[in-house]
């Protein structure tokens, strides 16, 4: 499981960029708070927010995520991505403590939200990246208890505690993840049947390292950029994008900027790999009708080998009705 938690003005303040609190030292019961919440478990931040507390927090592991390679600090782990992150975090109840970078990018990934509400206005350039949840049907309020200034709190303050409504999809249709007859070659065959037996997703990051063995090239709040582990034909470059949360048709999307990322990780593709070239396209809906191997929604991107002799790339689709298992009313 793994809880964003995050303190927040009114306006959706949670820093400033010297990474002094806005609203001072003096908001104990929300630094008491979070220190329960937070012992024992593993805590996942970014490098900014390390450098601004200084030590890692004691009687947790730390997680820090950052892109520099050379970062290697005492006291921490290190993750190059938040996939990596969560890696290193599996298995156990994960709190995910900023800052506004790490929370956009933990955001579809996260299963609860404790947010503590300073009822006040403050100053500060760093605003939190989640959208307002009253308006998400994907998170419902369970909790919430309002308390006054005190001597020990400068302002009154609001703990509230958001929980993503369970999705209706897992359990039932479970063994439909894979088509194993869509798989392209001996080794993805003996792989999927793992999947199958198991029963699970491969492209829920949750189960992603189980069976894909290949580096994370980029990752936004909503999309996962890879190399397929089973290239098409003829390919110089085959790329996964993956949706980041369960769907399987384009209806399940959901959230700000979900199209804008996914051009926008393209586009660095592009740049980044230097391809001149190529073609996209997505699988939704069900393997037996779109030609896929996994019933989660992807993009492949696809470039041509454009040396030695050139050969067409053939891209399975369209439908064998032998294939098809009826979908459980
Ligand atoms: N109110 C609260 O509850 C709260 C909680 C925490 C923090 N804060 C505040 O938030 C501010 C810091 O937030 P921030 O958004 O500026 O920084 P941040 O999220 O703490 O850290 C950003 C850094 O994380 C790394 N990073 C981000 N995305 C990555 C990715 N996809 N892969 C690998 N590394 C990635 C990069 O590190 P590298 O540059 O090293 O590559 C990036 O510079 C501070 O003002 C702090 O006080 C507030
Ligand atoms: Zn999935």
């Amino acid at each position: 499981m793994v809880t964003i938690i995050l303190a927040q003005s009114q306006d959706g303040v949670i820093g400033t960029s010297g990474g002094i609190l806005p609203w001072g030292k003096n908001m104990r019961s929300d630094l008491q708070r979070f220190k329960e919440m937070t012992t024992g478990h593993p805590v996942i931040m970014g490098r900014k927010t390390w450098d601004s507390l200084g030590r890692p927090l004691p009687k947790r592991r730390n997680i820090v995520i950052s892109r520099n390679l050379d970062f290697r600090p005492e006291g921490c782990e290190v993750a190059r991505s938040w996939y990596e992150a969560t890696r290193l975090a599996e298995g156990e109840d994960a709190f995910v403590i900023g800052g506004a970078e790490i929370y956009r990018l933990a955001l579809a990934s996260a299963d609860r939200i404790e947010s503590t509400i300073i009822l006040g206005t403050f100053r500060g350039d760093v605003l939190s990246p989640l959208p307002q949840l009253k308006d998400q049907p994907e998170w419902n309020l369970t909790g919430q208890e309002l308390h006054e200034a005190d001597a020990r709190n400068d302002w009154p303050y609001m703990f509230e505690t958001w929980s993503r409504v369970a999705a209706a999809t897992d359990t039932q249709q479970r063994q439909s993840f894979v088509v194993l007859e869509h798989a392209r070659s001996e080794q993805q065959s003996r792989v999927m049947e793992g999947i199958q037996d198991r029963g699970e997703c491969p492209f829920c990051m949750e189960n992603l390292a189980k069976t894909h063995t290949n580096p994370i090239l980029a990752e936004g709040a909503h999309w996962l950029v890879t190399r397929n582990r089973w290239p098409y034909e003829h390919t110089r470059e085959h790329i996964l994008i993956i949706s980041r949360r369960h769907a399987s048709r384009l209806g399940d999307l959901r959230g700000n900027g979900v199209g804008d990322e996914l051009i926008l990780l393209m586009q660095n593709l592009e740049a980044e790999l230097g391809i001149e070239s190529g073609a996209a396209f997505l699988r939704f809906g069900k393997p037996a009708y779109n030609g896929g191997s996994v019933d989660h929604l992807h993009f492949h991107v696809i470039v041509p080998d454009m040396d030695g002799d050139w050969e067409k790339i053939k891209v399975k689709m369209g439908v064998n009705p032998k294939k098809i298992t009826p979908t459980p009313a």
